[in-house]
This record gives C-alpha cells, sequence and structure tokens, in this order.
C-alpha cells in the first residue's frame, strides 16, 4: 500500500519544510517534491502541519494505583491517544503479584495488552517488589527484552511502591553496567508524611489538602538525592513529572556541572491551577489530586520557560486512568467524609498532551514549533531509545504521522476531547488547533478528526539500551 501526503508542511526539530511525504507499507519511502506514483492513496495536507506521532514517556493506562495495591485498568481507552495525535505511549509495567519484572514484562506484552492497545507501546519497568540479587538480576535480561528503562518510586512510603535508598543504589549501579536508564518519582515521603497527617491531626481532609501538604522543597529534596546518587553512580537519570522550580533549579545546576541528568514535566503542570481542588464538590475536587500536586502560576510559568531553556527537556503525560469510582475511595465511612490521603493520585491526560502544549505554548507564542517537536516526539524517543524509528519523520521511520489543522477551534469536553473516563480535568479550556488525521505504521487510524482504527493495532515496540541521557556522560 503506497500513500502520498502531499501539500502539507511538515515540522521538525529545526524547521518547516514544504514536502510530500512517501509511506510505503509500515515506513517512510521518500520525502520530497514530485514524488512519482502510482499511489493507492493521497491525502492533501495543504493549510496543514505534518509532524511525527507523538511519543509519551509517561502512561499509566493500566497501573497499579498508589495505593499500592489495586490497579487501573484502561488499555481499551488507548485509542484516545491517537486522536490527540500520540502514536506511541510508554507504559510502566510494575511487578504482577507473585511475578519477577522479567515474567511481569513477559505477561504484559503477551497477556494483558494482547489484542488492547491501539497505539503502539512500549515499557518501563516498575519495580514493587524487590528481591535483592534476584531483581538486580533483571536488569540485563530486562534491557535484552526491549525494556532499557525503569521507574522507582522516592514517594508512597507505606506502600508497594516505595524504594528506599539502598535499592534505589544498587539499581542505579547495574542499570549503569547494561545501559539502561533510571527515572525516578521524587517527592520525600517523610515531609509529605509530616504535612498530610498534621493536616489531618488538626480535621483537614478535604481534596485541597493534596496540594497544601506536598511542599515544593520536599520534591527539590528528593530531586537533589537522585541527582546525588547519579553523579556518584554514572547512572544516567530522568526526573518524571517535575512540578516547580524549586526542583527543575535543581537539574538545571546539575545539568550545568556535567550530571547525566534530564527532566521532564507534564501539560497538566503547565496550566491547570491547584485551586481546582477546592471545590466543595469533592467527587469533582478529587479529579486533581496527582502527584507531585499542581502549583500556582509562578510555578507553572517557570516550567515553560524551563522546557524553553533545556532545563527540562521531555512533555510526558502522567496519565492515568482511574475511574470516578476509585477517585471516590477518598471517602472515609468513619469520618464521614472524604479523605484526600485516600485518593488514588493521578490524573488522565495522554490523549491531551499535544492539544496543551500546542494550545497553550506554541498558539500562544510560548514555544516554538520546533521545540513542540523536539519535547514530544524526539527527546522522548530518543530517552527510551524509539529513535529514529520513532520521533522523527525521516526515510525507513515508521510512518507514524499527525496531519494537524491548526485552524480548528474548540472547547475542552469529553465529547470533542475523549480519554475513557467520565471525567476531563480540562474541561471547559479552549483549545487551539487539532489532528485531523493521523496514520499509525502507515494505516490512517484517526480519519477527518474521528478514530478509524481497532483495539489491537498496536505493537509492542523494543527501546534499545544506551538511551540519550547517556550522551550526557563523559566520554
Ligand atoms: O499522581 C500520580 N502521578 N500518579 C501516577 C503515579 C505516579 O506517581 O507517577
Ligand atoms: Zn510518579
Ligand atoms: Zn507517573
Amino acid at each position: 500500500m503506497k500513500t502520498l501526503i502531499k501539500n502539507g508542511t511538515i515540522l521538525t526539530t529545526t524547521g518547516e519544510i514544504k514536502a510530500d511525504i512517501l509511506v510505503d507499507g509500515e515506513q517512510i519511502a521518500a520525502i520530497g517534491k514530485d514524488l512519482q506514483g502510482p499511489f493507492d492513496k493521497e491525502i492533501d495536507a495543504a493549510g496543514k502541519y505534518v509532524f511525527p506521532g507523538g511519543v509519551d514517556n509517561h502512561a499509566h493506562f493500566e497501573a497499579l494505583n498508589t495505593d499500592g495495591k489495586t490497579t487501573n485498568a484502561g488499555y481499551e481507552t488507548t485509542w484516545c491517544t491517537l486522536l490527540g495525535g500520540t502514536t506511541t505511549i510508554v507504559d510502566f509495567c510494575t511487578n504482577e503479584p507473585g511475578m519477577s519484572l522479567c515474567e511481569s514484562i513477559d505477561y504484559r506484552i503477551n497477556t494483558r495488552a494482547k489484542g488492547r492497545v491501539s497505539p503502539d507501546f512500549a515499557l518501563h519497568a516498575c519495580c514493587v517488589d524487590y528481591r535483592g540479587e534476584e531483581s538486580l538480576a533483571e536488569v540485563e535480561k530486562l534491557v535484552e527484552m526491549g525494556v532499557p528503562t525503569m521507574k522507582l518510586f522516592l514517594a508512597y512510603k507505606g506502600t508497594a511502591l516505595y524504594m528506599d535508598d539502598t535499592k534505589l543504589l544498587a539499581f542505579m549501579k547495574e542499570a549503569r553496567k547494561h545501559g539502561m536508564t533510571m527515572m525516578v518519582h521524587a517527592e520525600n515521603p517523610d515531609v509529605l508524611d509530616d504535612a498530610r497527617d498534621s493536616a489531618a491531626a488538626e480535621g483537614h481532609y478535604e481534596p485541597k489538602y493534596h496540594y497544601m501538604t506536598r511542599p515544593q522543597w520536599g520534591e527539590a529534596e528528593s530531586v537533589s538525592k537522585a541527582v546525588r546518587f547519579a553523579t556518584a553512580t554514572g547512572c544516567p537519570l530522568c526526573v518524571v513529572h517535575v512540578s516547580c522550580e524549586e526542583a527543575g533549579e535543581v537539574i538545571k545546576e546539575a545539568r550545568a556541572k556535567g550530571a547525566p541528568v534530564m527532566g521532564e514535566t507534564c501539560p497538566h503542570y503547565l496550566v491547570l491551577d491547584p485551586h481546582l481542588m477546592d471545590n466543595p464538590d469533592w467527587k469533582q475536587a478529587v479529579h486533581w489530586i496527582c502527584s507531585p500536586p499542581l502549583r500556582e502560576e509562578p510555578d507553572r510559568e517557570y516550567l515553560w520557560k524551563a522546557l524553553n531553556n533545556d532545563t527540562l527537556s521531555i512533555l510526558g503525560s502522567d496519565n492515568s486512568s482511574i475511574p470516578q469510582y476509585q477517585k471516590e475511595w477518598g471517602f472515609d465511612e468513619e469520618l464521614g467524609c472524604v479523605d484526600f490521603r485516600k485518593v488514588p493520585n493521578g490524573c488522565p491526560g495522554a490523549p491531551d498532551r499535544l492539544n496543551v502544549c500546542w494550545s497553550y505554548g506554541v498558539a500562544k507564542g510560548k514555544m516554538t514549533k520546533e521545540k513542540f517537536v523536539e519535547i514530544n516526539m524526539e527527546y522522548p524517543a530518543k530517552v527510551n531509545g524509539l529513535y529514529p524509528r520513532k520521533g522523527t519523520i525521516q526515510v525507513g521511520s515508521d510512518a507514524d504521522i499527525v496531519i494537524f489543522d491548526p485552524e480548528y477551534r474548540g472547547t475542552w469536553s469529553l465529547e470533542s476531547n475523549p480519554n475513557g473516563l467520565t471525567y476531563q480535568p480540562y474541561e471547559g479550556c479552549e483549545q487551539i488547533g487539532r489532528a485531523e488525521t493521523v496514520l499509525l505504521r502507515g494505516k490512517v487510524v484517526v480519519d477527518d478528526a474521528k478514530y478509524v482504527g481497532q483495539p489491537g493495532d498496536g505493537q509492542f515496540i523494543p527501546g534499545k539500551p544506551y538511551g540519550m541521557a547517556y550522551d550526557l556522560l563523559e566520554k
């Protein structure tokens, strides 16, 4: 099957090109003018931007909730990410009960994900069942299985998610030997627990106490530790979901000194206001409970700048597909009201990531189109060892292509921006531009802004070791 995408403007990390793209089967076969037919299909992209399908570094579609016991279930909802222009998700794979890390990856690819995932997917290992030498020996095997990244939670103490310094250090040393990149959720759990328990002791349980009890300094302190561990072990590190200036500045200083450290932030930290959690209707307010929490305007403005000046390198969604009934687990029968400490943390957002970045960044003149492609496509693909198969429009790359209409105007709603859940954190926000057509490995999966693909279209894409963060190591 040969498809010609003609008359569009291709966006890259270095500029714009007016050229046509020939897709042959699943790959890009040629880029240029006057490409020779015959073609089976022609797509006219006049007046549209054409860019690589988004690569989302940070998704929890089928994840252990932050209580460390229950899971959310979301692979059936992954079709929504294609509508939002993201063609590859990197999902977190925690240990399945009783399974090792490698067994869990195998189970994830061959059982859980089978026939259910719509975009292509890669995986980060995520240890929640540390078995000493046995787990450490798995690092090499994970890399061989195409999983060259791991996330460890330095927060959520008292749950299976939490990893102490002994485990962090041991995993980092092992990861460095095999080209694995470490990712961390950095918040000091003792700082949080002190504030959270003090609030509860004073009778404060409402959702707003979530953001009031997770101070910036607790995040920055944990980032500092992880950065020092990375420097000492030489293990490249990506600090995910950086939410504030204090934490971002730690990364900036570390990078200036040559530490092998990168940072990610998320769309909700760029645009959503923590006071959404002040809503007296707690069933609504809990929608924005995520960690680190949403921050005030100065931190949000800092994050835009940090993406633009290369302090932070990636925009990941941190999509958590937590259904409403699970969000309502925060209700405490004994108290007769919600207890913010019991609400599973996380917001949906993978389908919204590119639209938020374009609407509030590119369209408002706060970000260049080049940066948009860099932080949403190219760098996440490079960090995860997926480049140049993913994250770029090049001859030989997978034909994951978005044809984007910059003239579209809309208002965020569940109807126009579905996420497979019954609530939409960006409800009412102004949208500028949207994906009109999306190709996944050459197949049209979004046509006229409607999903036309099938669950199971997505394939597991193995990542290669020594991703982009390794380039920061002194040679
Ligand atoms: O609140 C969040 N971010 N939930 C998802 C799990 C995590 O911490 O990344
Ligand atoms: Zn996290
Ligand atoms: Zn996360």
